[in-house]
C-alpha cells in the first residue's frame, strides 16, 4: 500500500524523502512523487515508474522541508498526474495513504468554489479544503478544520509553500510515526524509511494531529487536545532490512526462519514451563475463563489460524472457529462473551482484521488477543493481551518468516490453554518444550533443501494451473503453498483437502496439471496415497513432499522430495519452507518481480 515520508531539517533532505521511499517499495506501488519548499516555493517532482526514477528526476532539487509518496492507486489509474503529492494552487502539498469515502460530495462542493481538479484521486480534495481554511494563517488549524470534513481513513503529511520550517501529519485509520532528531525532525508510515536518521519514534495515535517543526513538535489528539505521546526507541536495525548476500527479500526471510523462530520461542525455551503470562498479565485472569476461541485473520495470516484450529481441538480439547476477518466484520454472529478472540497478523495494520476485531469488541466480546509482528501497531494496542512474533522485519509482499512464527506462537497457545485444561501432564510438556527447541535446528535442515527444490520447479515455469493436496492439519498448509504460488508466479493454483479430490477437481487433472501434495507420515497417510492414486491414474504428474518415513516410491510422473524428519505435530511448520521455496523457485524461473508481486501491496491498511 502507498507509503509516506516527510521531514524537515537544516540540509538537504530530498535524499532522505528518496531513501525513505526505496525502504517503503516493498509495500508495493505503482507511482512516487515529493515536494519541497524552497524560496517560498512548492517543487514537485513526480513518476509514473520506480522510486529509483524519481530518485534521477529529483537529483538536483534542494529544500529543507518536504514530503513523500509511493502511491498504490485507488482512485484513478496510476500514472504521473494521480501520483501524490497532490497541490492546491501552488500553495499547499498533501501526501496521503487511505481512502476518503465522501470525496465526490466535496470534490463537487470545492468545484462550486472554484477550485480546480487536476487529478481523479479522492486525495487532491483533502488539499483544496486545507488551502479554503489556509486565510486563517495557521497551517496546524487549517488541516484540523479539513480533517473535521473527511470520512475514510487517512494518514497524511502537508506543508506549504510560505511555510519553510513546518509540516503537519495526522493519523486516522492509517499508521503514522514521527521520528525525533537531533534539531530536526521526521515522519513516515513505516519505521523502515525512518532508521536512515533516527531511532527514536514516536506511534501516532487514531486521530492525532502532529505540527512538526525544526527543534520540537505538538501533538493533539482527536478531540483537540495538546497531549505527550512516549518515545520510543525502535529495536530494528537498518541491516535487518538489508538485502545482504540473498537475491530477494523473499528468499532472505525464507533463510531467516530458524532464526526467527528462535527468537519468537526464545522466552519460553528458556524456560521449563508454560505459563499463561507469555501473553500478558491478564491472561491469568482471562485463559480460564475461556470456553472457546474465535481466530480473525486474513490470507496468510488465515492458514496460521487455520492450523492452530486443529491443535487446539486436538491438544487443548479447545472449540476453536476460523474466520476470514473481511467476511466476519460485515456478517451477523453471535457473541459469548467467554470466548478467546484472536487476530492474526504481520502488519499489525491490515484494515479488515482491524475492523474484524473493532466489530468483535462492540458485541461485546471483551478477551481479545492478538497475534502481531510489529509492536504498537493498531491491532496490538486494540488487544488487552498480545503475543509478539519475533519474526524481525518482513519487506517480501509474500508472507514466509511471518507465517511459520504466528504457527509457532498458536502452538505455545495451544500448550498453554491445553495445560489450563488439565490436558498437559508435567511428561508432555517437557516433550513439547523439546521439540520447539529443536524446531529452529529442524528447520535450517529443511532448507538444506533448496537446490532439490530448485531444479523442481523447473517443472512448473511453463504451466498455467497447480493443485496442491493436504489432509488434516496440512491442509492449510497446502492452500498457503497454493497462494505463495500464484502471488508471486502468477500460476493459477488450488489448494483441496485430498478426499474433496474426487467430488470435483479431479476432472481437472492431465498431464498439464502438476498436483503437489503435501504428505506427512501421519495417521492420514493411508488415505492420502489412495488419493495421490487417483492423480497418477489420470496421467497427472505429482510432486510429493514426503516425510523421511513416508514410503512412496519416485517413479513415472511422480517426484519425491524426502523431508529429513517427521515433526509430529509440529509438522505444517516444517512442511511450509519447501512449498515457500518452490513458489520461490517458479517464480526465478518465469521471471517475476519476486519482492513486489504485481497488484499485490504488503500493508494493505484500506478495505
Ligand atoms: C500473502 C500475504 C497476505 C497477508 C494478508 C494479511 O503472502 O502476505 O495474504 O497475509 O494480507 O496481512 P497481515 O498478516 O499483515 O494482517
Amino acid at each position: 500500500m502507498c507509503g509516506i515520508v516527510g521531514a524537515v531539517a537544516k540540509r538537504n533532505i530530498v535524499s532522505i524523502l528518496v531513501n525513505g521511499l526505496l525502504r517503503l517499495e516493498y509495500r508495493g506501488y505503482d507511482s512516487a512523487g515529493l515536494v519541497v519548499v524552497h524560496d517560498a516555493k512548492l517543487e514537485r517532482v513526480r513518476s509514473a515508474g520506480r522510486v529509483a526514477e524519481l530518485g534521477q528526476k529529483s537529483a538536483n532539487t534542494y529544500g529543507e522541508l518536504g514530503i513523500a509518496h509511493t502511491r498504490w492507486a485507488t482512485h484513478g489509474v496510476p500514472s504521473e498526474r494521480n501520483a501524490h503529492p497532490h497541490m492546491s494552487r501552488d500553495l499547499i502539498a498533501v501526501v496521503h495513504n487511505g481512502i476518503i469515502e465522501n470525496y465526490e460530495e466535496l470534490r463537487t462542493e470545492l468545484t462550486a468554489q472554484g477550485y480546480e481538479f487536476t487529478s481523479d484521486t479522492d486525495t487532491e480534495v483533502i488539499a483544496h479544503l486545507i488551502h479554503s481554511h489556509y486565510a486563517q494563517g495557521s497551517l496546524l488549524i487549517a488541516t484540523q478544520m479539513a480533517l473535521s470534513q473527511l470520512v475514510g481513513a487517512y494518514a497524511i503529511g502537508v506543508v506549504a509553500a510560505d511555510n519553510p520550517h513546518q509540516l503537519i501529519a495526522a493519523r486516522k485509520g492509517s499508521p503514522l510515526l514521527l521520528g525525533v532528531g537531533v534539531g530536526e525532525h521526521f515522519v513516515a508510515s513505516d519505521m523502515s524509511a525512518l532508521l536512515q536518521v533516527t531511532k527514536n519514534v514516536v506511534y501516532l495515535e487514531e486521530g492525532d494531529v502532529v505540527e512538526v517543526n525544526l527543534a520540537n513538535y505538538r501533538i493533539f489528539d482527536q478531540l483537540g487536545n495538546s497531549v505527550q505521546r512516549q518515545v520510543h526507541v525502535s529495536e530494528l536495525d537498518n541491516d535487518s532490512v538489508e538485502l545482504g548476500e540473498y537475491q530477494h527479500y523473499m528468499q532472505k526471510e525464507i533463510h531467516e526462519q530458524p532464526q526467527a523462530l528462535a527468537n519468537t520461542l526464545e522466552s519460553v525455551c528458556n524456560s521449563q514451563s508454560l505459563v499463561p503470562g507469555i501473553f500478558g498479565a491478564e491472561a491469568n485472569t482471562i485463559f480460564p475463563q475461556v470456553e472457546n476461541i474465535l481466530i480473525l485473520a486474513c490470507g496468510t495470516s488465515n492458514h496460521s489460524g487455520q492450523v492452530a484450529k486443529y491443535w487446539l481441538e486436538e491438544i487443548a480439547g479447545i472449540p476453536c472457529n476460523v474466520e476470514i476477518a473481511s467476511e466476519y466484520r460485515y456478517r451477523t454472529s453471535v457473541p459469548n462473551p467467554k470466548t478467546l478472540v484472536v487476530t492474526i497478523s504481520q502488519s499489525g495494520e491490515t484494515a479488515d482484521t482491524l475492523a474484524a476485531l473493532i466489530h468483535a469488541k462492540s458485541t461485546g466480546h471483551a478477551f481479545t488477543l492478538a497475534i502481531c509482528n510489529v509492536p504498537e501497531s493498531a491491532i496490538i494496542r486494540q488487544s488487552k493481551l498480545r503475543l509478539l512474533t519475533r519474526a524481525g522485519p518482513e519487506i517480501g509482499v509474500a508472507s514466509t518468516k511471518a507465517f511459520t512464527t504466528q504457527l509457532a506462537a498458536l502452538f505455545l497457545l495451544t500448550l498453554v490453554m491445553a495445560k489450563l485444561r488439565g490436558r498437559l501432564d508435567a511428561e508432555r510438556e517437557q516433550q513439547f518444550l523439546h521439540e520447539l527447541r529443536h524446531l529452529p535446528a529442524a528447520v535450517q535442515k529443511v532448507l538444506a533443501l533448496e537446490p532439490k527444490i530448485a531444479e523442481m520447479a523447473k517443472h512448473f515455469a511453463n504451466k498455467h494451473h497447480a493443485l496442491f493436496l493436504g489432509r488434516g492439519m496440512h491442509f492449510p498448509i497446502a492452500a498457503e503453498g497454493a497462494l505463495k504460488l500464484k502471488e508471486i508466479s502468477y500460476i493459477h493454483a488450488e489448494a483441496y483437502p485430498a478426499g474433496e479430490l474426487k467430488h470435483g477437481p479431479l476432472a481437472l487433472v492431465d498431464a498439464d496439471m502438476p498436483v503437489v501434495s503435501v504428505a506427512p507420515n501421519d495417521t492420514l497417510l493411508e488415505k492420502l496415497k489412495s488419493n495421490l492414486q487417483e492423480v497418477k491414474a489420470r496421467g497427472g504428474e505429482l510432486f510429493v513432499f514426503a516425510d523421511a518415513e513416508t514410503h512412496i516410491k519416485e517413479s513415472e510422473g511422480v517426484h519425491i522430495l524426502q523431508m529429513p524428519e517427521h515433526a509430529g505435530f509440529l509438522s505444517p511448520i516444517l512442511h511450509t519452507i519447501p512449498l515457500q521455496l518452490l513458489a520461490y523457485y517458479v517464480a526465478l524461473e518465469k521471471g517475476t518481480d519476486v519482492d513486489k508481486p504485481r497488484n499485490l501491496a504488503k500493508s494493505v491498511t484500506v478495505e
